[in-house]
């Protein structure tokens, strides 16, 4: 841990002022938080940036990693981005001024990262990744990631399809994909595990994809258009439940039967999609759990003791579908 000087904290205050002003967007932005509530000198200090709201699975995301810091005792700096790579390159060099022992931050693209983690590096503070990738010639620039196996994920999709197929002699399938953000992890992984699964087998044709920005709002608005543009859709694999909802009110608005006419796999868990999976309007949830933060927090306390941590953690990740025998059981989400 690193001892901060008078100057230092008079500095804390003034950039905790400047991250309660909305940078580009129009939401306020949330005040650091001393969530250990001491707020001493001892405290591990960590700097978090999130990239946005734009989902259940993003909410649960921030409230898990907010609450187990508070459980853990680290003190927590937590900025969101509003969906915005230049707001969440601002929070980190916040968290360079103030001289945090950790930054861990979720990036929303993969690219543009290099220059801001070399400043980090420089600094001597650790830079932890949690729920998405970078990409960058230089490794150095972070210490670890934490967060999903999207590939596993896309490809957990992609075996659905197949057992489904298998099961209920199901032929000349016609697919659109909605996908996440572009340049995101999970977008980029979950079509590549997904493609991969029914790749060579003439039972399954992509006919579309297309990119909802993990957004329900967009997901329906991009049903609507595919629904318009093909004469035929049988499945549908959705990169996140967000957007998978508002497919689904495009679909019925549409007159057809979600998880019926149309076989719908999504990814997540969010308690509303379970929902709808209980009532046969999805078939398939892939797991992409948000409950990252206790692992977040024992890496940091790690970290801030200098000690090594893995270079990739992934939590355990499930799959809920139609052919469980515990469909019904499935215990409450949380997000
Ligand atoms: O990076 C994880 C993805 O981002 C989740 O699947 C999605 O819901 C979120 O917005």
């Amino acid at each position: 841990m690193r001892p901060r000087s008078r100057a230092t904290l008079l500095l804390a205050a003034f950039l905790a002022l400047a991250l309660l002003l909305p940078l580009g967007g129009c939401a306020p932005r949330s005040a650091p938080e001393d969530t250990a509530g001491d707020g001493g000198e001892d405290t591990v200090l960590l700097g978090f940036s999130q990239l946005g709201r734009e989902s259940a699975w993003r909410m649960g995301n921030s409230r898990d990693i907010q609450e187990a810091a508070e459980r853990a005792g680290v003190q927590l700096m937590y900025d969101n981005a509003q969906q915005e790579q230049e707001n969440q390159i601002k929070a980190i060099r916040s968290f360079i001024a103030y001289q945090v022992d950790v930054i861990a931050f979720a990036p929303i693209v993969e690219q543009g990262w290099d220059t801001v983690l070399t400043e980090a590096r420089d600094a001597g503070i650790p830079v932890l990744l949690t729920d998405r990738f970078i990409v960058t010639e230089d490794p150095s620039l972070y210490v670890g990631y934490v967060g999903a196996d999207f590939l596993a994920e896309g490809r957990k999709a992609g075996a659905f399809l197949v057992e489904k197929a298998d099961r209920e002699g199901l032929e000349d399938l016609k697919i659109v994909e909605l996908s996440g953000t572009l340049s995101s992890t999970p977008m980029q992984q979950r079509s590549s595990g997904f493609r991969e699964m029914i790749a060579g087998d003439a039972r399954f044709e992509i006919l579309e994809t297309v990119s909802g920005d993990f957004l329900r709002s967009k997901g329906k608005e991009c049903m609507i258009a595919l629904l318009e543009r093909h004469e035929r859709i049988d499945v549908l694999f959705s990169h996140n439940d967000s957007m998978t909802l508002g497919a689904i009110e495009a679909i019925e608005e549409a007159g057809l039967r979600p998880g019926e006419d149309i076989i719908i796999i999504t990814v997540d868990g969010e308690q509303a999609a379970i929902d709808l999976l209980q009532e046969g309007k999805i078939n398939c949830v892939v797991e992409c759990t948000p409950m990252l933060g206790d692992i977040i927090m024992d890496l940091t306390k790690k970290l801030a003791a200098g000690e090594e941590i893995p270079r990739v953690t992934h939590p355990e990740e499930d799959v809920f579908c139609e052919f469980d025998a515990d469909l019904m059981d499935i215990p409450p989400r949380g997000y």
